[in-house]
């Protein structure tokens, strides 16, 4: 007879690229190691953190975290740490927190049936290709799939450590991630997330970008694709214009803009400039009307000026985003940036932090105000705690509307009726 399946805690913290690591790890887990998910941290066997680095503070959080995981958990269950803290701290964390059982870095998830069975293993290897391994199916979601199009990140932004935790950018074969769209989207998946740290310098054997979009979008039961994370630097005409014209392809582009003045954007090795960046943003607005736009901006870079910051302010204002994640510059080890003296005091980067926040709650609500009456494609998602159902328009902004069920899994057309920052209240129309 079989075993009952032993229990699987997973904490996933950082970005999509996490989300789908550890949606590889719960499959691989549960297909070769009879694992099962539970929410309850202390009824699991084993307990796996899935870190993000970006910032400094979610590492400090960590050994905090360890610290109540191991006196709360059930006795033998073991702790491992995963993800890019787990790459770049590697062995440091069991001699820091000797609770943790194993460590593997955001590189090498696919040795996670492996590190299993050895205590004190670490597995950090940044040059590790695990792009063609055949990852056991699991996914989080029925209704839409995330699915990787490249590993790791080429770009060298001084103030990034994710080349250090992720390595170099592979590309996955075109006719693989095609593939993999097309079993999850005949699974019921009707969302394709493409996922890549830099999805618009994706090449293959002479695909590149707009052409995968456009293999993606041929996949029949395919409705929707969105991507994440472009760059500034990549958005060409093509890519542009492949992104207008597909009707497949969700009308929400993200833009990490950074900083807005030119000198700064030199100094974090981005690539382009403020009149590249706003001339690409207008080219946008004007080929899309609505296009949801949405950025990241770090604010208290070294060196950053009251100038450099009028023109990151000034950026925000003639594009008007629809949504910004904004942050204190973090200096992360082993990254350029880091060496740079001439730091910017933490209390003018909170100032700064404080000034894009009220600015852009501002304009949120102006940006919310002009979709009132609008109509919107809505694929319903979720049902609210307060009885609505919610869903994503086509645009990415969140629309709510009174019903339940029968709606979840549906594309169905909303009228805006009572616009809010964060979501948009309306009325199926259709
Ligand atoms: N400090 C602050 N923010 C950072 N980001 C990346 N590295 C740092 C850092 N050292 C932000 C960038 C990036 C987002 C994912 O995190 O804005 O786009
Ligand atoms: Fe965090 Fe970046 Fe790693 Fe994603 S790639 S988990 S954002 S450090």
């Amino acid at each position: 007879m079989m075993n009952p399946p032993k229990k699987l805690f997973i904490e996933t913290l950082g970005c999509a690229m996490n989300v789908r690591d550890s949606e590889h790890m719960i499959a691989e887990l549960s297909m070769k190691e009879n694992y099962e998910l539970t929410t309850k941290m202390n009824e699991a066997d084993l307990i796996l953190i899935n870190t993000c680095s970006v910032r400094e503070k979610p590492v400090q959080k960590l050994f905090s975290e360890i610290g109540v995981f191991n006196k709360k958990k059930k006795e033998g269950a073991k702790i491992g740490v995963c993800g890019c803290t787990a790459s770049h701290l590697g062995k440091e964390i069991i001699k820091r927190a000797p609770a943790v059982d194993f460590v593997l870095g955001a590189r090498n998830v696919s040795k996670i049936t492996e590190v299993l069975h050895k205590k004190g293993a670490v597995e950090i290897d940044i040059d590790y290709d695990e792009s063609a391994f055949a990852f056991s199916d699991f996914r989080s979601s029925q209704r839409k799939a995330m699915v990787n199009i490249s590993i790791g990140c080429d770009k060298q932004c001084t103030f990034c450590i994710v080349p250090n935790t992720r390595g170099v950018e592979i590309a996955i074969p075109a006719n693989l991630i095609v593939q993999e769209a097309k079993k999850a989207a005949q699974n019921g998946a009707k969302e394709i997330f493409l996922l890549g740290q830099n999805v618009n310098n994706y090449k293959h054997e002479g695909v590149d970008f707009p052409d995968l979009l456009e293999l993606v979008s041929q996949i029949d039961e395919v409705e929707r694709i969105r991507f994440t994370s472009p760059h500034p630097l990549h958005m060409d005409d093509k890519f542009l214009e492949v992104f207008a014209a597909n009707p497949k392809i969700c009308k929400s582009m993200h833009m990490p803009l950074q900083s807005g003045s030119t000198r700064l954007l030199k100094e974090m090795k981005r690539g382009y400039t403020k009149e590249w960046f706003l001339n690409r943003a207008k080219k946008l607005r004007d080929m899309v009307p609505d296009v949801h736009i949405s950025t990241d901006i770090i604010v208290g870079f070294p060196g950053e000026s009251d100038e450099d910051f009028e023109e990151t302010m000034d950026v925000i204002n003639q594009v008007r985003f629809e949504q910004i994640f904004s942050f204190k510059y973090s200096p992360r080890p082993e990254t350029k940036a880091a060496e740079f003296t001439n730091v910017v005091d933490a209390s003018v980067a909170s100032e700064r932090l404080t000034c894009v926040q009220a600015r852009q709650d501002e304009l949120l609500d102006e940006i919310a105000q002009a979709s009132m009456d609008k109509v919107y494609e809505v694929y319903f998602e979720e049902l609210r705690n307060n009885g609505g159902v919610a869903g994503r328009a086509d645009n990415s902004f969140m629309v709510q509307v009174e019903g339940s069920d029968e709606l979840l899994g549906l594309t169905k057309k909303v009228r805006i009726t009572n616009p809010r920052r964060k979501v948009l209240y309306g009325e199926v129309i259709d």
